[in-house]
């Protein structure tokens, strides 16, 4: 079949077709079929998508369900599914008492959250993270790292002024709380907010450590600029609790961020995102200053509260937190040598695969394709991993011994 998308996407020779249900009495599956029959394991998920896997049953009725009882509302109007997301999200995200406005992907999401900072504070710079990633619509592209991503579209404060639209950002040091510093000084009370992953993902999953979050809230605080948490790929219960944030920081309000936001995994694969503040940030968010048409659809807040529930029946966080540290101990009874560093929180799982050349890892989407699973590879050296959050032991023994079947295969 001819592909007639725009070529955004490399290409890969596969076009899935349904998911295969789970055999061991668990809903949601993580197993996959593609047209000619094949069966993989999907790691990806639709990378991050899938907290509950392919095909829950509880979540499709809810989504059925609502389907038949109120399809789609505009903005303006209350509806119950609405709002009651709305409180489950507060009820959950660091953000004591917050406000959230509700939109379908993450990129949309982390545009909100710049126009509230911006509008906010009346600052004009926001200093982003090397290596991060928060989408790809002009504002969050101008916040992620990767310049192939970025050009020619904007560039960044220091950078050539070889870009078309402008949104000022400066870019320091993941982990390096001094680099922050230095940005605060030098362009003091320019800076509306830092943003940053907690747990950066696109870049090949690298966690922030508990001080230097904690640190970024205090020099954030002395200067008057605002700390926004994206949680869009860590979040939703990825890492143990609802918040990446509340992982790694607790529960110490004080220290919360401004502005956090969720997409992926909240929707358990329905279109969503919710950014959330404090009341009184959101006050700044006036009438007509940002809308979206399918924002708050019900069917989707449908989805996302079913989503919520069958976590909290299914115990799904803290399966998901416990993942990383099952497959460490998979790992030191049956190590391989390609393999350098497993990095990760919970169910965001990081693989760094040595090698020659600066992306020894990239060969193995298709590899392990052939060896039956569906992989993401970051920055051309890790695997990701972004498992269904139920999976545990035996699932994660497959998955490894798949991968070491691709990595003997590696050059
Ligand atoms: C941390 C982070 N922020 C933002 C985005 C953009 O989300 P979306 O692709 O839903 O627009 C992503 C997507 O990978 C992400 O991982």
């Amino acid at each position: 079949m001819q592909d007639r998308r725009w070529p955004t996407y490399p290409p890969r020779n596969i076009t899935l077709d349904a998911a295969v249900p789970p055999d061991d009495g668990g809903k949601g599956s993580v197993f996959v079929t593609d047209t000619a029959g094949q069966v993989y394991l999907d790691a990806m998920c639709g990378i991050g998508c899938l907290p509950l896997g392919h095909g829950h049953p509880d979540l499709a009725d809810a989504v059925r369900d609502q389907m038949l009882r109120l399809t789609a509302a505009a903005g303006t109007l209350w509806t119950e599914p609405q709002q009651a997301l709305v409180g489950e999200i507060v009820s959950r995200d660091p953000i004591p008492d917050g406000r959230v406005f509700l939109g379908n992907t993450g990129t949309e999401v982390n545009e909100a959250a710049i126009k509230l900072v911006l509008r906010a504070t009346g600052r004009d710079v926001i200093i982003g993270f090397e290596r991060a990633f928060h989408g790809r619509t002009l504002g969050s592209i101008s916040l992620t790292a990767n310049p192939a991503y970025r050009k020619p579209y904007v560039s960044t404060l220091g950078e050539p002024d070889d870009r078309f639209a402008r949104l000022n950002v400066a870019r320091a040091s993941y982990g390096d709380l001094d680099s922050v510093g230095r940005l605060l000084e030098q362009y003091r009370d320019r800076v509306a907010a830092v943003f940053l992953e907690p747990v950066q993902g696109e870049a090949g999953i690298y966690p922030a450590s508990r001080e230097f979050l904690v640190g970024l809230r205090k020099l954030c605080s002395e200067h008057g600029a605002l700390l926004g948490a994206d949680e869009i790929q860590c979040g939703s219960g990825r890492t143990g609790r609802f918040a990446a944030w509340s992982t790694i920081v607790g529960d110490d309000p004080t220290l919360a961020p401004d502005v956090s936001w969720y997409a992926k995994a909240l929707g358990g694969g329905f279109p969503i995102g919710a950014c959330v503040t404090r009341a009184e940030l959101a006050e700044h968010m006036v009438k007509g200053s940002h809308g979206s048409t399918f924002g708050g659809n019900p069917v989707a807040c449908a989805a996302a509260l079913a989503t919520l529930r069958i976590m909290d029946a299914e115990d799904l966080m803290a399966k998901a937190g416990a993942q990383l540290e099952t497959l460490r101990a998979i790992a030191r009874e049956s190590p391989h040598p390609r393999v350098a560093e497993l990095r990760g929180l919970g169910s965001m799982i990081g693989i760094e695969i040595t090698g020659k050349g600066d992306a020894p890892a990239n060969p193995l989407g298709d590899l392990l394709q052939e060896e039956g699973m569906l992989v993401t590879v970051c920055s051309g050296k890790t695997v990701r991993w972004l498992l269904p959050y139920r999976c545990g032991e035996a699932l994660l023994r497959d998955a490894w011994s798949r991968l070491c079947r691709g990595l003997d295969r590696l050059e």
